[in-house]
């Protein structure tokens, strides 16, 4: 049976701490160049509806290094710009790729193409999920404090595809997390409905920044305005004043807490430059992590 990864709620908390290995030791081997060809001859096909700089270099750098080959596929450049079918199309290069990874807008779309793919789909962003990012991410908290047991996690700012993504995840690995989102902009109701249902971890939604930074140790934020949102910019922007992670709330956090975004930054809006450019700022960490932990998600799914 294949596996897809369209949300972190497919795996149990096993599965993903042995592709935290998986990625520590293909890490290692990048570093020291040691050849490590567990994708050879293998194809990834990898369809952008959205923008990308991390996602698309990362799985395309990651294809090379496991010795397969990736194709970058705009959806507009091919017939899915002009109305084929998701069915079809999943289908179809189903017979050519031996993996797909897409970036789209509806978390449908990602489900409908691996409903009729007989090979591995890999979530690269939806409005409502962005997995391989909170792989990285949490991977990085893992290099930076040894575990992710016991820390208290932040985030400020919306509850978008890398919140829900983050809730999933507390549920799973079994972290405490107070997401501080603005009335309106809380994160999606069945992702809550089913960490509180599959976990027990302290998941609190709060529309005070300062109580999300209080103690925590890791602090995360991300985009006022999402891929899909441009025109929502000016609203948001006065919907998430107050909300940007900036020294003042680094200070309520504990002395060696590591802050997170998942990039692109938008200085002056959900971040301050002092802080993403600052001593606690573990971001191009992160984006680097993007590369060996999805080398990884790719090995254990498509070997
Ligand atoms: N963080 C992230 O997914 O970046 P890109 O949009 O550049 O791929
Ligand atoms: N929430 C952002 C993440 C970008 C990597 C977006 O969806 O645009």
């Amino acid at each position: 049976m294949k596996k897809d990864f369209l949300a972190l709620s497919q795996f149990t908390k096993a599965e993903l701490d042995a592709m935290f290995a998986l990625c520590k030791e293909l890490k290692a081997k990048t570093k020291n160049r040691e050849e490590h060809h567990l994708l050879k001859g293998k194809t990834l096909a990898m369809i952008f509806e959205k923008s990308s700089t991390r996602t698309r270099i990362s799985f395309e750098v990651g294809m090379y290094q496991l010795g397969g080959h990736p194709l970058f596929i705009s959806s507009k450049d091919s017939q899915m710009g002009r109305g084929e079918p998701i069915k079809d199309t999943a289908r179809v290069m189903a017979r050519y790729c031996d993996g797909v990874m897409i970036r789209t807008f509806a978390q449908e779309t990602v489900e409908e193409f691996a409903k009729y793919a007989s090979i591995p789909i890999i979530n690269g962003l939806t409005d409502l999920h962005h997995p391989c990012q909170i792989m990285a991410d949490v991977f990085t908290v893992i290099e930076h404090k040894g575990s992710y047991d016991g820390l208290k996690f932040a985030w400020i700012g919306d509850g978008n595809n890398m919140a829900n993504s983050w809730i999933e995840a507390a549920a799973i690995f079994g972290f405490d997390l107070t997401l501080a989102c603005p009335e309106g902009y809380d994160p999606n109701p069945q992702v809550l409905a089913w960490a509180k249902a599959n976990g027990s971890s302290k998941i609190v939604i709060t529309r005070d920044p300062k109580e999300a930074a209080k103690d925590a140790d890791v602090l995360n934020t991300d985009v006022w305005a999402s891929m899909g949102q441009e025109e929502e910019q000016k609203i948001r922007e006065k919907a998430f004043a107050g909300y940007q992670l900036n020294e003042e709330l680094l200070d309520l956090a504990k002395g060696n807490a590591m802050v997170l975004h998942c990039l692109p930054a938008h200085r002056g809006e959900e971040i301050s430059d002092e802080v993403i450019e600052g001593p606690h700022s573990a971001v191009w960490d992160e984006a680097e992590n993007r590369l060996h932990v999805q080398k990884a998600i790719m090995a254990t799914l498509m070997k």
